[in-house]
Parts: C-alpha cells; structure tokens; sequence
C-alpha cells in the first residue's frame, strides 16, 4: 500500500512545471504567491534546491514597488478566469495586480533552520533577504497610510480567504454596476455550490476594473477602495514573516533589515490588541472604512496565534477551537453561527495550510496538546479523504479541486 507521504510526493511532482509549481491542473493553471511558499515547505522534504527555486521564482515577478502579486500568469491557459487580459498590468510575464499573505519570510526561515547544510543555502537566503524585506515595507508604506502598525487587504481574494463570512458586511458596499460581462470557469472545474457566489464574483470583478483604471498605480489603490479590511490572519502572518526575517537577517550579517523587521512587527503586535474580542475569545477584523470590529468569528482571528501573541491570548484561542470543535479541526467558520456552510470554500470547510499555521503558532506559545490535537485530526482527515483543496470539518468530504499542491506539503511537514 502507497503511504500518505508518497502520495503527497507524487501529487507534488505531477503539479511541478519545472520552475514553480501549480496548485492543481485545471482549475488554477499558474502560480499562487502563498500556495508557492507553503508548497516549498512540502518539496524540502524530498528536493531542497526545488524548494528554494520555487520562492526565487516567485520573486522574480516582484513589481519595482515591492509588492509580489498574488498570481504569475507563466503560460497562456484559457480554463481560468480572470486572466491576464483583464488584469492588464503590463508585467514583463504577466501578473495579477494585488498581492496575498506574506508567509514567504516565515517560509524562507524555516527552509534555511531546516536546511541539511544551512552554510550552503545562505547565499540563497541572502539573495532572497532584501525581496521579502522590500515587500514588507510595501506593505506597511501603501496598506497602512496612517502608521497604525496593521495593514489593509483591499480585495478578499489578497486574504486568500475569498469568501469569508468576514468580508459580507464591508464587501457589500463594492458596486457591481458598469462591469464588462464574463464567464466563469472556476465553476466548470469545481461543483458551484462550493465556490463563491455570483453576486460575490461581480464585486471581485468591480474591485479588479476599478484599480485597473488606476493604473495599478499601488500606492493609490488603498484610500480609492471602498473594501479596506484590517484582517488578524492576514497581519499574524505578516508580523511573524517580519519576526522570522528579522531573525535571519541577524544571522546573516543583515542587522539593517534586522532593525527594521523587529520594528514592524512589535509595532504590530501592540495593534494587534486592539482587534482581540473577550466576547469570542478570539480576533476579530476591523473595517478599516468604519473603523468597527465585524462580528464574525472565523478562522482569521484564531490564525492570529501564528504570530507571537501574548501567551494567555494562545490559551484562551486553544480554548476556542475546542468550542468550536467540528469532527475534523479547524473549521474556517464555527458550525454555531447560523451563516455556517460546511461546503462553500471559507465559509465553514476545513484548510490544511491554516491547520498547519494554527498548530505552529499554538505549539510556539506553549499550546503543545492543542496543537497535536490539530496535527491529528489533519491527518485522520487526509487518510480517510485523501488529498483535496478543502473538506466539510463535519463529514470529511473532500471539496473543490483534488490531488492539492498545498494539501500535501503540509501533509509532509505534518508527519516530520
Ligand atoms: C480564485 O480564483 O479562486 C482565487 O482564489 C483568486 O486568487
């Protein structure tokens, strides 16, 4: 019988395309910004030097601002949408023109800690070093105008969380009128019930036309969205990346980078208090448009725990996730609120990568039993369903697309 890590090394070589790596055949036919750095913890396993190609490859595509799109656009492939021609950005090799979670300094760290011969990867590290530093301080100059020491998604799909029931209320101020008529082709790879609506894909389109017509000038686009949302799952991943970078930055001779890591992620740790709800026992995000905390205890504010949060914070979101235990943990949204959908993307299913995120976070802050109990459950699930993109947490069902990229790097960091 084939173990569950041959299997994860399989599908992670039948979705390689040499230089980077897809999510899965069909439906997402190019490069994911957080999908690459997550899968390049999976490939270490088996082929370091591919490891670290897929982060270089992603940076090649950084912009001159410093932002890394959210996806490379390599090759011509009609069955995704939207394409490079709606989003016009006018890249050497085509890109999207928002960018996603910044997991790669966390990445980076953990493929140099891990490395068989770290001497030999530092060269590579320190090349790599300045790239994610530059994008960090994007970050902070164009998605956090006021120096409040937290950043702004402008687009769900820069959260990686598309349809989270946290968007609902600040999404619902993004128009639909005037967008070019499309075709969707996500709903022809993957059962429609379990993607995002309709009405949810016209206002993606909205926000793409809108930034579109400035120019993808990036500087512009935070104070011209009308969706500004401070999400704790988006800046835990970023204030840690800071951290991690700022750590190696020190061990490799970067003490500049180092300073300024350290003070971007402090300054962020301190804002983070400000979006901690004692009524959840969890984050919340804030809408940066009217300044109130949205009343959605998703995942998001329990992925906070993947940056150093205060150790009791750690122990009461452990607390949480019990809570709100599903037969397979960490659902995305809690089966006790009534906007619950156990099938439809991030509205309730379970995600490896944020399990893997969650448990990382809880074991560093002291939460070892609750982090196991995450570990254990992702691969009862993998077993009994295999490999998919996301599961009901209820019945286990796989859903969206199979053989997933990200779902078997992290089977593989799961088992080491
Ligand atoms: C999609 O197309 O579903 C992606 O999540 C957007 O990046």
């Amino acid at each position: 019988m084939t173990s569950i890590s041959q299997n994860a090394i399989d599908i992670l070589r039948e979705n390689d395309r040499g230089t980077y790596t897809v999510p899965t055949k069909g439906l997402y036919p190019f490069q994911w910004n957080w999908d690459s750095c997550l899968t390049a913890l999976g490939q270490r396993h088996f082929d370091e030097n591919r490891a670290w190609t897929e982060i270089e490859t992603l940076f090649e595509h950084q912009w001159p601002c410093g932002m890394v799109p959210h996806i490379v656009f390599h090759q011509k492939d009609d069955g995704y949408f939207p394409g490079p021609d709606i989003w016009a950005t006018d890249r050497p090799v085509p890109t999207s023109g928002i960018t996603q979670p910044a997991v790669a300094g966390f990445a980076l760290k953990r493929l140099f800690d891990r490395a068989a011969d770290p001497a030999q990867v530092a060269p590579r590290a320190a090349a790599l070093l300045p790239k994610i530093a530059a994008w960090h301080r994007w970050f902070f100059a164009t998605r956090d105008p006021k120096g409040e020491g937290l950043v702004a998604i402008i687009h769900p799909w820069e959260s990686g969380r598309d349809n989270s029931i946290d968007w609902d209320i600040p999404f619902d101020r993004v128009p639909t009128d005037g967008i070019a008529p499309y075709t969707r082709r996500d709903t022809q790879h993957a059962d429609p019930a379990h993607r995002p609506t309709k009405a949810q894909y016209d206002r993606y389109l909205w926000l793409v036309e809108h930034f579109r017509a400035l120019q993808w000038d990036t500087a512009r686009l935070h104070d011209a969205s009308p969706f500004q949302v401070v999400d704790p799952g988006f800046n835990a991943i970023l204030l840690r990346a800071c951290a991690d970078l700022a750590d190696l930055a020190e061990t490799l001779g970067r003490s500049d980078l180092a300073a300024e890591n350290r003070a971007f992620a402090a300054r962020g740790l301190a804002a983070m208090e400000g979006l901690w709800s004692p009524d959840h026992g969890q984050y919340l995000a804030r809408d940066r448009v009217t300044g109130q905390l949205i009343d959605s205890a998703s995942v998001g504010g329990l992925l906070a725990a993947f940056c150093a949060i205060p150790a009791d914070r750690a122990a009461i979101i452990a607390e949480t996730i019990d809570r709100h235990a599903t037969r397979y943990r960490v659902a995305s949204h809690p089966p006790q609120d009534p906007r619950f959908d156990a099938k439809r993307y991030w509205r309730g299913p379970v995600w490896l990568v944020v399990n893997y995120m969650i448990a990382d976070g809880l074991a560093r802050a002291g939460q070892a039993d609750a982090a196991a109990r995450i570990t254990a459950s992702s691969l009862d699930l993998i077993r009994e369903n295999g490999f998919a993109e996301y599961y009901d947490p209820q019945s286990g069902e796989p859903l969206g697309g199979g053989r997933f990229t990200w779902t078997a790097a992290m089977v593989l960091e799961f088992l080491s």
